[in-house]
Formats: C-alpha cells, structure tokens, sequence
C-alpha cells in the first residue's frame, strides 16, 4: 500500500504539520535526514510518541521515502529557507519521476521559489511555493496557507492543504492559490511585514505607558480592554505575556531587549524599494529592531545624552486611536505592496482573499482583518475605502497629540511616528519634490517636467 503524501523535515513546524495531515486521515510518509550522533531515528521516534502517526511510514532513507509514495507523489518540504532547500531538491530530482510535486512549505524568498519552480519544470517535475503561517499551534491545528506555482497541479495537492488549513468564520479553508510564480511565498513575506509593524506598534505603545509609571499589570489591562474593539491574535498574547510572572517578578522585566529577527522582514524591506511603492512601515519596523541590536550604544549614548522627558501624558483613548490609526496605514501599505509587485508581474493576486485567508490561523489575524476581507472587494486602497476613511479622520487629532507628546517625552516611536508622516505625505498634492527636479537638473542634467506645460516633454536649464 503506498502512502497518499510526504514530508521531508521534522523540526518543529514539520512534525506539527505531519500529525494535522495525519488526523485528517492521509495515508502519511515522514522523512527526517540522519546525521550520526545528531540526527537519528528522527522519523521513527516522531511516529512511536504520537497515536494519530499510527498508520505513517518513517524513514531516513530518502530513497525508500520516496518510493513508498503514489504517484503522482507529493512531499511537502519543511526544511530552513535557502542552501537546504536547494540540496534536498539536488537529491531529489534523481528519484523523482515526471510530474511528481514538491511543495515548499518554509519561508523561502520568492525569487529563490520562481527558480525553483523553472528549473523543476525542466526536468518534467512540479515545484509549490506555499507561504505557511501560524506557528507550531498553528501548522497542528490549522494554519493559513498561501500556495502558488502551476495553478493545474495546485489542484492536485489542494485537497490536502485545504484539509490542514484553519477555517474562516463562515467554514472556509484559510488557503487559496495565490497566483504563479512564488507569489506565495511574496504575499507571506509581506504577511511578515505587516508582523513586524503590529508588533512594533504594541512596543510602542507599551513603552509610552511605561514611560508613564504604569505597571505591566495595568497596561495589561488596557490592551485588554482595546481587544473588544481592536482585537487581534497579537493583541491578545501581548497581554498574556505582559501578565506572566516567575515567582513574583514580571517575566518580560528579564528579557533582554535585543530584538532578533530570520530575515524575511529584511526581504520585505528591499521588496519595497525594489517596487518603488512606498510602504514605509515594514522598513521602520526593521530598522527598529536593528537599532534594539546595539544595546551597547545605546547604554553609551544614554550616558551622554541626558533625557529630560518632559510631556504630558497621553490618555489610554488617545493611544488607542492612535495605535488604530496607524494599524490601519500599516494595513494600507502592506495590501499595496502586494497589488503593485503583483501588477508588475502580472499574478492577479486577489487582495480580498489573501486577507479572507488570513482572517484565521496565521500571526497577524484579527478583527480588523475580517472587516477587509468585504472592504478589499470594493476597493483596492484600504485608505480610500469610504468608513476607514472616516476612522482615520476621526483617530487623526489622537496620532498628532500622541506623536507630540511623545517626542517632547523623547521617546522612540518609529512605526507610530511613520504612520502619521506617511499620511501627511500621501495628502499632500503639491509636494516639495519640485526642488529635487531642480537640484537633480543643476548638478546632473536630469532634467525636469514642468506644470505648464504638457505632460512628458523633459526640460534642462544652465542654472
Ligand atoms: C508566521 C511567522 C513565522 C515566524 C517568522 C518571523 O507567520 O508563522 O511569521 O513565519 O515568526 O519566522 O520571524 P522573525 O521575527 O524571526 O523574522
């Protein structure tokens, strides 16, 4: 009897996946490599300690994992992004048959899955890129899945991702094929992104109500009672972690604030530059964290430069909105990213669904993101959709008076600060990029456009 699917790498998002197909009743295959003294009986081991793995056949031979597999087979790779990828696939491609399919479901960058994807179908074989989020809890009971590559053989595996994914409020599975290429892997880059503003924000907003003499306790309350408006998966655990305590000290008051990061907020970040569209906050975010790195400096500079402080404090509503506010611009940019790089090549991603699919399962659900499952069917700019507008009017005059206080309380905001500026500059219709084409002309001859005059004639002055 051959199995119905595999999966190649049984680290912690492996293994969880492995069971979640198990339970849904697929005949499984599980492959672990083994490294003497490292990696041993990995996959037999897996298999012994959990009952739903009954039915599953382990091994450590890649061979013998391959050939105990239907055909067309089906593995799903859960190894690091990068060079493992790629040498899991060197050793692959000489057992694999035509028409097998590999799905690569780690956080690969979608440059390295549009490769993959041509230099698979070379050989006659078929490559997924699957973007997976959610996390250990979620690849075991449900994550959000963002699949793209050769939309006729997506058909082939859809059953089984559909299966394992989290469900949306109405029964739906949280996966859709997302477009060709590795655009899957793009839309869970910038999922990413979006991450790291949302984590971001709550940093920020934590540090302002330290800074004003409040206990983690309390601001554990007020991010509790945002939840009922503003509610989110990360709202939530921010709260449970403000609240954790060893002993009788607050955990979070021992942990070292360097922030690490894999790498796919990086990617995100040149991403954007690379698509002209100017989501600002990703970047912010990143540069936040590469900043919380230099803890030495940071301690050096506090010592010379002393922080006087002084600002009144910012009122839990106002900080409300003010987070809201830039909640909402963070979700602007990140849904524009994602329809300008799928313009640019031509993937007819569909903005609705991709926040319908991460309404559950993945780190960045939420209620907001459920509310722009229906405002993204009408329009593609979250900013001009008709009610966010009118929150964003009404939140505004709280961001100011925040933002204000907070730079008179010498505080670092990046990602609240971002937001208002970035709103500043999109509603600015007359900018001052005019002295840029002028000093662009002056010293390099680039010559500008001119407002009286019709549109795409270049002119250059001897200044
Ligand atoms: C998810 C997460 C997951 C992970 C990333 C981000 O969607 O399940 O985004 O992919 O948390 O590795 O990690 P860093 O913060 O380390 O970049």
């Amino acid at each position: 009897m051959k199995t119905e699917i595999g999966v190649i790498g049984l680290g912690v998002m492996g293994k969880s996946l492995s069971r979640n197909l198990a339970r849904n009743g697929f005949k499984l295959s599980i492959y672990n490599r083994h490294v003497d003294g490292k990696e041993e009986s990995i996959a037999v081991d897996f298999k012994r300690e959990y009952p739903e793995l009954e039915q599953a056949l382990p091994f450590d031979d890649l061979n013998a994992f391959v050939q105990s597999m239907e055909r067309p087979r089906k593995i799903i790779l859960m190894v690091n992004a990068g060079p493992a990828v790629d040498a899991v696939l060197g050793s692959l491609r000489d057992i694999l048959e035509t028409e097998d399919i590999v799905i690569d479901g780690g956080n690969s960058h979608f440059e390295d899955t549009n490769r993959r994807i041509d230099s698979m179908k070379e050989q006659g074989l078929v490559f997924i890129g699957a973007g997976i989020s959610g996390g250990e809890e979620g690849a075991l009971k449900g994550p959000s899945i963002m699949p793209s590559g050769d939309q006729e053989a997506y058909l082939k595996v859809q059953k089984y991702l559909e299966s394992i994914a989290a469900k949306d409020g109405d029964g739906n599975p949280c996966c859709t094929y997302v477009g060709r290429q590795g655009s899957g892997h793009f839309v869970k880059m910038i999922h990413n992104g979006i991450e790291y503003v949302e984590m971001q924000l709550l940093a920020e907003c934590y540090s302002i109500l330290k800074n004003q003499r409040q206990s983690n306790d309390e601001i554990a309350m007020v991010f509790e009672s945002w939840m009922k408006d503003l509610g989110s998966y990360l709202l939530g655990i921010t709260v449970e972690i403000l609240r954790k305590k060893e002993g009788d000290k607050y955990l979070l008051d021992n942990i070292l604030d360097k922030a690490g990061n894999k790498g796919t907020g990086k990617w995100a970040t040149v991403s954007i530059a690379d698509s002209g569209e100017p989501a600002t906050m990703i970047p912010a975010a990143l540069f936040a964290r590469y900043l919380s790195f230099f803890k030495e400096k940071r301690e050096a500079a506090a010592s010379v430069f002393s922080t006087i402080g002084a600002g009144d404090d910012i009122s839990t509503l106002r900080l409300k909105e003010a987070y809201q506010f830039s909640r909402i611009i963070n979700h602007h940019q990140g849904f524009s990213i994602i329809a300008r790089v799928s313009d640019q090549n031509n993937w007819n991603v569909d903005l609705s669904e991709i926040a319908r699919i991460w309404t559950e399962g993945c780190i960045i659900k939420s209620d907001f993101m459920k509310e722009l499952v229906e405002h993204l069917k009408r329009d593609d700019s979250i900013l001009f959709n008709e009610k966010l507008s009118q929150i964003i009017k009404k939140t505004y005059t709280s961001i100011q008076s925040a933002a204000i206080e907070c730079i008179r309380r010498e505080l670092h905001i990046p990602c609240l600060l971002e937001a208002i500026n970035f709103f500043h500059g999109i509603k600015t219709a007359n900018s001052s990029a005019n002295l840029i084409q002028a000093q662009r002309d002056y010293f390099g001859a680039h010559t500008y456009q001119r407002i009286d005059a019709p549109p795409g004639n270049s002119y250059h002055t001897q200044w």
